[in-house]
């Protein structure tokens, strides 16, 4: 089973649907810790709760870009990682990390990309008039929101929906969808290695 680990800068909401479907076996992984760049964040207080080690580090308490990652990537070591998920790390990852971690690095992120990259993606979504939206599961690289896609689901957007709605709807769909991408391309990766 490889060993992940889940990066993360606020709620939590997927990486605790990725730990539950660890739990389940739907996900044949093990989430060897999961690493916060907002201390006081949720995600940190749900990966305690079920026992899974942290590393809370803000990026201003270093030098650099790197010297932050490279004290992420030292602590990765001594945990095994062999893949990184991003689920809801408000960061672009940078050289060190892709170095250490070529295409083993993925993101969710809650457009249909291209469309919407960054922040506030259903915000964006709603200012355009879109009707449709979604969710998109890609390998990371340097960009923002770029890399090769690996799937994508369609939410659609109603004409009176609140953006909470929306919100809402988004979530629900990613806490099923991304767990669910995340065994096939695990499985992929062992399979290659
Ligand atoms: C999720 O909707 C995720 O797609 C998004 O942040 C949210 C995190 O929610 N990620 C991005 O916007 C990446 N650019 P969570 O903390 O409850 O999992």
């Amino acid at each position: 089973m490889m060993n992940i680990a889940v990066f993360a800068s606020g709620n939590g909401s997927n990486f605790q649907a990725i730990y539950d479907a660890t739990q389940r076996g739907d996900l044949q992984a093990n989430i060897t810790i999961v690493v916060c760049d907002k201390p006081g964040a949720s995600v940190i207080e749900r990966a305690e709760k079920v026992g899974i080690p942290t590393l809370v580090c803000s990026p201003k308490e270093f030098a650099s870009k790197a010297a932050y990652e490279q004290e992420i990537v030292k602590e990765l070591a001594t945990k095994k990682v062999e893949f990184i998920i991003l689920a809801g790390y408000m960061r672009i990852i940078g050289e060190v990390l892709l170095k250490q971690y070529p295409n083993r690095i993925v993101n969710i992120h809650p457009s249909l990309l291209p469309a919407f990259p960054g922040k506030d993606a259903v915000g964006q979504a709603l200012k355009a008039g879109v009707k449709v939206t979604g969710v998109t599961v890609h390998y990371v690289d340097a960009g923002m929101d770029t890399g090769p896609i690996i799937d994508q689901v369609i939410v659609p957007i109603g004409e009176a929906d609140t953006r909470e709605q929306v919100e809402h709807h988004i979530h629900f769909v990613e806490h099923r969808f991304y767990p669910e991408v995340l065994q096939r391309v695990l499985t992929k990766q062992t399979l290659k290695a």
